[in-house]
């Protein structure tokens, strides 16, 4: 039941009250077998050729993670500048035979050769675009390698099928979209994207960028496409692909120090996905190096910061509020796990939640990190220096549901547009190490997310599978956006289950990035200008942008099926067996 809707919610925005009310669900089936799944299947992806990719899988039968990759290998040649062979990312997958869900980590890896300061140039940090473009940005690609192990988790449909859409339409021809078309004319005055080997000729043949609707062909990455789903990973990670990547990260003055060692070393790494009690729902998120254990946190220091019958205002007070000390905490301690102890479990413990909303900062400081070991009595975490690390646009995100109610939740990146502007086989190569902290001073302690050979970044993407009590899928969620995904993420959590929106009003509500001092509003939307208004009369220092970067792909098992929709900021569909809501 909807105690009033999203509607009249945009619309009386800062003048009602309303009570927060708690989602419903219909299944009552206590096993798959005596309940099978009824609602279908679903895919939400940022480009709608990738979404029929997925639904053509589906129709055949395919498990979620079969849609994910074909989806994913069209976005790869599609949203060349978002995501790709040549980067990497996180899949979280829900299983409903196991009522469990499990974390894929295909992130990038630091080259053994990575050095703490490698984007130092002496004792100055060098400029972000200098970092960005050299070689030591590259990270070894972990996009092959995922679809291997989440294909050998689940995959029903042969391996071979998956890659059918991709090389079919890098063979043939596609029309080059708006979004990849748009950021070309300016890349070109700012980056080396007109000049490295290999995207100067793609990109920029015969010197003029690509413009939208301009019909292409991508031979080599259809070539590279066809060599991994006859030959498997091993044709990616060792031989001539792997050694036009390694030629392409080390090229140059600025060249890195990616081996054929470091490929064919590359492994996807299992972690343990975390879930957390959230009102009546379970929301499952990534763990570190990804942010996604920020999903619940924020979710749970909203409601701990709203005041008893709270009006609207006060809502999206708390979520700022909850912003603040969730991303003061996340850039503090989140590093690589394998390499710094990150406190998990210590930072969603209860005791230190209550703790840490009692103490939001006042809206015109910057928030400072809490200390959970404190709170909880144990000796202190480690001491690590502040991490600013910068992270522009260039990631996708699609969330899946399959016929039998298994779902898919995948953020996948090369980190900034085109990632390091550098080229291999058809396809750009990731700046994924400019995720670390990338300033380094010997003399202070180091920053929880340094960089270290084989160490993999600290990473915003958080993509997200909230379950209800009975562990049956509710949501699947996650957007790209850099810092700001937990923020873009989290407001579909609140909104939807908060501020009773339907799916779409809550991609489409303004997107608000509480994090440092600032807050940001997109006042591009209604009714951002109003909380632009009201959160600076609270005292914060709000920058207003008219777009924000998010790219929300969301599907929600709501009372009458599937509902799912895609982020109007970006090109994407939703495609499903039955009409979407
Ligand atoms: O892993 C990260 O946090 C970044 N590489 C993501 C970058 C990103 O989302 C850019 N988005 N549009």
């Amino acid at each position: 039941m909807r105690l009033i809707s999203s509607r009249s919610f945009l619309l009386l925005l800062f003048t009602f009250s309303i009570n927060a009310c708690s989602p419903t669900r219909t299944n009552n089936a206590e096993t798959v077998a005596e309940n099978p799944w009824p609602y279908g299947f679903m895919a939400a992806v940022a480009n709608p050729l990738a979404t029929e990719a997925a639904a053509e899988m589906l129709s055949r039968g395919g498990h979620a993670v079969d849609a994910a990759i074909a989806a994913h290998a069209v976005l790869g040649l599609l949203e060349p500048e978002s995501s790709g062979l040549g980067g990497g990312g996180f899949m979280l997958i829900f299983e409903r035979s196991e009522h469990a869900v499990r974390f894929f980590d295909g992130r990038e890896a630091a080259p053994s050769g990575a050095r703490a300061d490698m984007f130092m140039s002496g004792n100055r940090l060098q400029g972000y675009l200098d970092s960005n473009q050299s070689g030591n940005a590259v990270g070894v690609p972990g996009t092959v390698a995922l679809y291997k192990s989440i294909h050998d988790a689940y995959g029903k449909l042969p391996w071979t099928e998956l890659f059918e859409p991709a090389i079919l339409l890098a063979a043939e021809g596609f029309e080059v979209s708006s979004k990849t078309a748009s950021s070309l004319p300016s890349l070109a005055l700012r980056s080396r994207l007109d000049e490295n080997p290999g995207v100067a000729q793609y990109f920029y043949p015969n010197g003029e960028p690509l413009k939208a609707g301009q019909v292409i062909r991508n031979p080599e990455y259809a070539e590279t496409l066809r060599r991994i789903a006859s030959e498997g990973t091993s044709a990616f990670y060792t031989g001539e692909i792997a050694e036009a990547i390694v030629t392409a990260a080390q090229a140059g003055e600025d060249g890195g120090t990616l081996t054929m060692q470091d490929m064919a070393s590359y492994r996807v790494i299992e972690r343990p996905a975390i879930c957390g009690a959230w009102r009546e729902l379970n929301i499952c998120a990534a763990t570190p190096p990804s942010s996604g254990p920020m999903q619940i946190m924020i979710a749970n220091l909203y409601d701990r910061l709203l005041p008893r019958l709270p009006t609207n205002t006060q809502r999206v007070k708390a979520f700022v509020d909850a912003q603040r000390l969730a991303y003061a905490d996340r850039d503090y301690y989140f590093g690589d796990p394998d390499h710094v102890n990150v406190p998990v479990e210590e930072l969603l413990d209860s005791r230190y939640l209550d703790s840490r909303a009692n103490s939001p900062t006042a809206p015109g400081a910057v928030p400072i990190h809490g200390d959970p070991a404190k709170v909880l009595g144990r000796s202190s975490a480690a001491v690590f220096a502040a991490d600013s690390t910068v992270e522009p646009a260039g990631t996708t995100h699609f969330s899946i549901v399959d016929n039998e109610g298994n779902a898919i939740s995948a953020t996948m990146t090369v980190e900034s547009p085109f990632g390091s502007k550098r080229w291999a086989a058809g396809f750009v190569l990731n700046n994924e190490m400019t995720d670390f902290a990338r300033a380094y001073d010997p003399d202070e302690p180091e920053p929880a997310n340094m960089v270290r050979p084989g160490a993999r970044p600290r990473s915003s993407m958080s993509p997200t599978i909230v379950l209800d009590a009975r562990n049956e899928l509710f949501m699947v969620t996650g957007s790209p956006g850099g810092n700001s995904i937990p923020a873009y993420t989290a407001k579909t959590l609140i909104g939807i289950v908060d501020w009773q929106m339907s799916v779409k009003e809550a991609i489409d509500f303004p997107n608000i990035i509480a994090r440092g001092q600032t807050v940001r509003v997109e006042v591009g939307r209604e009714p951002g200008q109003a909380m632009s208004s009201a959160l600076t009369e609270y005292g914060y220092q709000v920058q207003e942008s008219q777009g924000e970067d998010s790219g929300l792909h969301v599907i929600l098992v709501g009372e009458n099926g599937l509902e799912g929709a895609a982020d109007p900021r970006r090109l994407g569909s939703v495609m499903s067996t039955a009409p979407s809501h």
